[in-house]
């Protein structure tokens, strides 16, 4: 079953994740598509996370909080204009059920974020920031967004943040809010090596460095001879500027400091 051991149960939740002793990040997802969250409880450093109690992924599915036999969650934008646009009040009533069902687990806070191509795009620092908070006991709430949007009351009157993942339309909001997540669950406590998240693209504003692994020579490309050489400083010395080319090449932005202090 997606995302939970229990499905469209009491109140539309769907809840996968063991007790745990201790923080454990708690993220409640509103989505219309429960069962796409299943993937990061099945596979990869989430999966891995997900069962070792560092977090912890319940699912609220609008359509439950409807009361007409259509189960009716998006209607015609005011105005006129293309397609449909997700009604305030299933989207408040799912966020309403997290809150407390975060309170109930033991949260202090919850921050809703709205998955939004016009909300602030989503940088490391922000996930490093998130996954602090998650460690402080705050609960996070993503509400994902589908058709044309989401009713502006509703956003105005729960949402604490919009984030985008990039400058580009996604057909829904699942996909942005499994990238945070994903990208949040690396930072907790003991899921990754400290030494591996501290040697990543964006640690001191650069990109990562190009990585090579047997065999030596591949297809008459051979791998850089410093790598070889055994010699620490050297090999330090040519990573350092092998960020370097690569971000002002790739990623000039990331020089300017612009980036770096969101
Ligand atoms: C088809 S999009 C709506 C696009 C909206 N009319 C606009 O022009 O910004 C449907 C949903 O996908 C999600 N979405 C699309 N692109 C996104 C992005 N780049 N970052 C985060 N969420 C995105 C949002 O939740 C959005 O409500």
């Amino acid at each position: 079953m997606a995302c939970g051991q229990r499905r469209g149960g009491k109140d539309g939740e769907t809840v996968r994740g063991r007790a745990v002793q201790g923080a454990s990040m708690r993220v409640d997802v509103v989505t219309l598509f429960p069962e796409m969250f299943s993937v990061l409880t099945a596979f990869g450093v989430s999966r891995r996370a997900h069962e070792s109690g560092a977090w912890q992924l319940a699912c609220w599915d609008p359509r439950s909080f409807t009361t007409d036999l259509h189960r009716t969650v998006d209607d015609r934008p005011f105005g006129g204009g293309p397609g449909m646009v997700l009604m305030a009040e299933p989207l408040a009533q799912c966020v309403e059920a997290a809150r407390k069902s975060q309170r109930a687990a033991g949260c202090e806070r919850t921050q809703v974020i709205a998955l939004s191509a016009s909300g602030v795009p989503l940088r490391d620092a922000r996930v490093r920031s998130l996954a602090v908070e998650a460690a402080a006991r705050v609960g996070l709430v993503l509400v994902c967004g589908r058709y044309e949007g989401i009713d502006q009351r509703f956003v105005d009157t729960f949402v604490d943040e919009e984030i985008s993942v990039g400058d580009f339309i996604m057909s829904g909001g699942e996909i942005a809010a499994m990238a945070l997540i994903d990208a949040v669950v690396r930072h907790l406590p003991g899921t990754m090596k400290q030494e591996s998240v501290e040697n990543e693209s964006f640690v001191g504003g650069l990109l990562d460095v190009p990585q090579y692994t047997r065999p030596e020579l591949w297809r008459g490309q051979p791998v850089p001879a410093v790598l070889l050489s055994g010699h620490h400083a050297r090999i330090a010395r040519w990573r350092e500027e092998q960020a370097m080319v690569r971000t002002q090449r790739v990623r000039p932005d990331l020089l300017s400091g612009d980036v770096r202090s969101k």
